[in-house]
């Protein structure tokens, strides 16, 4: 037998089953991100390699040990996205979308590719759903940005938001931290792993970023505060948040791990993700069109990591994608079922119809034990079961039972999808 051929590490499928929830997941962000007038965006998982370089920073481990990068046959190098900040401002630039509109609100949702090394809640290709406010700048977008993401994850109902955010300054005053930055680290260099003794070199600010044990007793004792002063903006940021009643925390070295940010950072964590990781992560980024050739353009976002906002959720998601799930149990003999006012019919026009609204309606087959639909039901992990025999078609009625409740009443056709949205609201 020829050898088998698996999927690469890190990499998985999403199979049905399983699907179901990321598509809950992806039609709750639409409907949130368009009921705020963003827009969705698509661009290619392929883009040249120097957009990432240039973007998010050579001394970025992102950049430095992460991408997926290779010579194509033309030998362009090319690299699989790791993110899609950089790859939305390709195409803004490129399109020349901001000669139409004064600001761009856009959001997405996709797959991204780090190399990183896989565990819980870190693959090498993962999704995100992220947002980006082009072209705007100012305490609004940086307050908007960070309620919409506190908004949209206590929609969804995960627990124990935690929101940690830092001041980076502008792009002036990092120089001036890095100096300082760098006259630091340089004094305690012996305590420092190799990597950040590269890092040291390349982008000081990378240094925070280091998850070696060695390194984290001479990054804590880093003189933050006075190395970098909170701004006025960043006062009137905490205010705002306060007004909208967001929890937050300060964490001076909360840098994130990409070079484009300046002035608002931030994270969100929450319950039942490891120590490190974040669920979210973002922050105003003003430098970045000019960096890979627009005009200055300020902008903020931020993406949302869906592994481990599915972990965050525990049974949540699972349990809110059945709710559109409906299995129907035909229950009838030969002599019936191809009568003249045809069963069939009726069972065909309802699962067309509930589809159409948006539901996943099932048919069961038509020779199966009521015991044996029960199970089907389960095992398609339907909310609702609906049985519909000799008795239903005379009286132009379905047996609709709730599988969680375990209740059943009677239904007139045509008012399934009504009774259905009367249960959810
Ligand atoms: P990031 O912090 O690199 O930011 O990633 C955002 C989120 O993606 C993380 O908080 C995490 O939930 C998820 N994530 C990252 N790497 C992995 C991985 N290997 N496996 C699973 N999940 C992962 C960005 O990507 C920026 N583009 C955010 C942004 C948008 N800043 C401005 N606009």
């Amino acid at each position: 037998m020829a050898q088998k051929i698996e999927a690469l590490r890190g990499m998985d499928d999403i199979l049905p089953g399983e699907v179901e929830k990321w598509q809950w997941l992806e039609e709750k962000a639409r409907l949130f991100f368009h009921g705020f007038g963003f827009k969705e965006i698509r661009t290619p998982v392929l883009e040249y390699t120097d957009l990432f370089s240039r973007s998010i920073g050579e001394a970025t481990d992102i950049v430095h040990k992460e991408m997926f990068s290779f010579e194509d046959r033309g030998e362009r190098n090319i690299t699989l996205r790791p993110e899609m900040t950089a790859s939305v401002a390709r195409a803004v630039i490129e399109k020349g979308l901001l000669s139409q509109a004064k600001s761009l609100r856009f959001f997405y949702i996709g797959p991204m590719f780090r190399a990183e090394r896989p565990q819980a809640g870190r693959k090498r290709q993962f999704h995100q759903i992220g947002i980006e406010i082009i072209n705007e700048s100012g305490v609004v977008p940086d307050v908007d940005a960070v309620r919409y993401l506190y908004q949209f994850l206590t929609e969804l109902g995960v627990q124990d938001l935690e929101l940690r955010i830092n001041d980076l300054g502008s792009r002036e005053d990092q120089k001036k931290i890095a100096e300082k930055l760098r006259e630091y680290f340089s004094a305690n260099q012996s305590a420092l792993c190799e990597d950040c003794r590269y890092r040291l070199e390349k982008n000081v600010l990378r240094v925070l970023d280091c998850k070696n044990p060695k390194c984290q007793p001479v990054v804590d004792k880093a003189p933050w505060e006075a190395i970098a002063p909170q701004s006025a903006g960043f006062e009137e940021v905490k205010k705002s948040l306060g007004a909208w009643n967001i929890p937050f925390q300060i964490k001076r070295r909360l840098v994130r791990g990409l070079d484009y940010y300046n002035g608002l950072v931030f994270e969100m964590a929450a319950k039942g993700l490891g120590a490190q990781d974040a669920l979210a992560g973002g922050g105003r980024y003003d430098g970045l069109y000019s960096e890979i050739g627009g005009k200055p353009t300020p902008c903020i976002g931020f993406s949302i990591g869906m592994e481990r906002l599915f972990m965050a959720l525990g049974n949540t998601a699972e349990e809110k994608s059945r709710e559109n799930v409906i299995y129907f149990a035909p229950v009838f003999t030969d002599e019936e079922w191809f009568q003249k006012q045809s069963p069939s019919f009726i069972i065909n026009k309802a699962i067309y119809e509930l589809g159409q609204l948006g539901m996943k309606p099932l048919q069961g087959e038509r020779g199966l034990k009521m015991d044996n639909h029960l199970k089907a039901a389960i095992r398609n992990r339907a909310k609702y079961m609906v049985i519909f025999g000799a008795e239903e078609l005379k009286n132009g009625e379905w047996t609709f039972k709730d599988m969680d409740n375990k209740t059943q009443e009677k239904i007139k056709h045509g008012s399934l999808f009504s009774r259905i949205k009367k249960v959810n609201v």
